[in-house]
């Protein structure tokens, strides 16, 4: 590296300590902690992920960085200070927030994430793209959930920095974060690279769901399996742990995981009204053109008969269609 990359590693490394050290042992963080504690969070989950505090103020960092005898200018390149916006110099780029540091394949942090403690935008504020940080490139816990990755070669990939959090304290050990940017194909060739399953446990609101969408074919398209975690409508992973606990969430959302065709189905039935005729009819119609585009016929039969009985319409015939629609698709 050059010697302006190796300065801010350093000080991206201090900084994170000196921010988990205000939240832990200051009156500064009193606030944050208990914002944490309502949250579920527990002191074993706030050392593992360093999490911190930078406290309301303007030059809380300014000064600890001016004390080690960093260069200014490029601490605010590095994305830890912000320029002054009326005269020279330099303020605390993180004020108020809790903060999750974001570190690289090798540990080493490269970037902070800010929470605002309850309510206020943004929700968080990150450091930019720097030197160190491409957010398009890095999956947030890589470097702690690696070696639980190599061992069972599956990746549980969550949208945010809780999910994750709360899923290693539910001993799931091998989950990452796209950090809410969609997921790019550069996380996905990273994945590829280390496993061979991947389960999308995004939130279970429409956002999450839609994105999850998006991410299939993309994951699928490099020869991965995928699965799909279903969260009930308006959790995300961190709010279903804290409403019914770790195991629940092992059991119930991971491990319970379905087929991207079976996800395909449940969404697609989300946007019918399925009490209607019409409704009816459109939802086999797409469905039917997931279901005969599966190259089992095993597979096809096994979704043909799930739709046959729930909406109360002949195997036999939605066979037929299925048939003609794979005849007109070679
Ligand atoms: N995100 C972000 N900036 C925002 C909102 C979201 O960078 N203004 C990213 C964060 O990485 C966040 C993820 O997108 O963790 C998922 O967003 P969201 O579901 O809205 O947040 P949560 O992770 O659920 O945050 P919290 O539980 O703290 O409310
Ligand atoms: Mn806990
Ligand atoms: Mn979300
Ligand atoms: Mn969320
Ligand atoms: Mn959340």
């Amino acid at each position: 590296h050059s010697p302006e990359v190796d300065r801010l590693y350093q000080a991206y490394e201090w900084s994170a300590k000196f921010y988990h050290y205000l939240l832990k042992n200051t009156e500064h963080g009193k606030a944050a902690m208990e914002y944490l504690r309502s949250r579920k969070f527990s002191d074993q989950m706030i050392d593992q992920f360093q999490i911190g505090f930078a406290p309301d103020r303007w030059d809380t960092l300014l000064q600890f960085l001016e004390r080690r005898e960093f260069d200014l200018a490029e601490m605010e390149k590095g994305g830890l200070l912000s320029s002054r916006s009326e005269g020279k110099g330099y303020i605390d780029r993180f004020r108020g927030r809790i903060i999750f540091p974001i570190a690289n394949r090798a540990g080493k942090v490269v970037a902070f994430a800010g929470r605002i403690l309850g309510e206020g935008q943004p929700k968080y504020l990150n450091s930019p793209d720097s030197k160190l940080f491409n957010k398009s490139r890095i999956l947030y816990n890589l470097h702690q959930s690696k070696s639980s990755i190599r061992k069972t070669r599956q990746i549980v990939l969550f949208e945010g920095y809780g999910d994750v959090i709360s899923a290693w304290d539910s001993d799931v050990h091998n989950g990452v974060a796209t950090m809410g940017t969609s997921l790019t194909e550069n996380h996905v060739s990273m994945m590829k690279a280390l496993a061979d399953e991947i389960v999308i446990c995004y939130d279970g609101d429409r956002a999450g769901q839609a994105a999850a969408m998006k991410a299939i074919p993309m994951l699928e398209g490099v020869g991965l399996r995928v699965k799909v975690a279903v969260l009930p409508s308006g959790l995300d992973p961190d709010e279903f742990v804290t409403r019914y606990g770790g195991e629940r969430f092992r059991e119930q959302i991971v491990e319970s995981a379905v087929s991207t065709v079976k996800f395909k189905l449940i969404y697609l039935k989300k946007n019918h009204i399925l009490l209607e005729e019409d409704g009816k009819i459109a939802y086999v119609k797409e469905a039917l053109q997931i279901i005969a585009s599966l190259h089992s016929s095993t597979e096809r039969e096994v979704y043909l008969k799930e739709i046959a009985s729930e909406l109360e319409l002949s195997y036999d015939s939605l066979k037929q269609d299925c048939n003609l629609l794979r005849a007109s698709m070679q």
